[in-house]
């Protein structure tokens, strides 16, 4: 089944930007990088059926763009969320990030799909260097047809 898709992410070094462009690649979407300023006005969800909400992490949480979006925007009903991220492999700090999506979207009385997308991305100095790899964006886009069951 041909499902619309959009891409809605945070980034702020990039590494999240490389997996959301190949997932929006995978899905045959856009993908569309949060500024402060998005609205429902200037980025509508009507007649989409899966949306891939991306960030990387930072202190346990998701990036603010992403937070404030799902604040403010009308989510609109009868779609699927994942999530995606990108993150240096700190602790429980996926779990933490994942959690203040889901209850974001559940406060809109929507639900975040359990199955996540996550891998390394490089930080500063040597960490994780080369990350997101064509390894990682192999998985991401396996991961993207796996949820809509399309080829590639
Ligand atoms: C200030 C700051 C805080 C961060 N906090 C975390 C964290 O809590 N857990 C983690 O695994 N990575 C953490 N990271 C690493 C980033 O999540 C990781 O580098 C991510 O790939 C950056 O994505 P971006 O390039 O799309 O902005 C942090 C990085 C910075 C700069």
């Amino acid at each position: 089944m041909y499902m619309n898709a959009i891409v809605i992410y945070s980034t702020y070094k990039s590494n999240t930007e490389k997996v959301a462009v190949a997932i929006a690649d995978a899905a045959k979407c856009k993908a569309v990088k949060l500024t402060e300023n998005f609205t429902s006005e200037t980025l509508p969800l009507d007649g989409i059926d899966v949306v891939f909400l991306g960030t990387g992490i930072r202190g346990g949480e998701p990036y603010i763009e992403l937070q404030n979006y799902l604040k403010s925007a009308d989510l609109c009903e009868g779609k699927r969320f994942f999530l995606f991220m990108t993150w240096a492999g700190g602790g429980a700090s996926n779990k933490l990030t994942y959690e203040v999506v889901k209850k974001a979207l559940e406060a809109k009385g929507q639900r975040l799909e359990p199955d996540v997308f996550i891998c390394l991305g490089q930080t500063f100095g040597f960490t994780h260097r080369g990350h997101p790899n064509d390894g990682d964006i192999a998985e991401a886009k396996k991961w993207v047809t796996e949820k809509l069951g399309v080829n590639t």
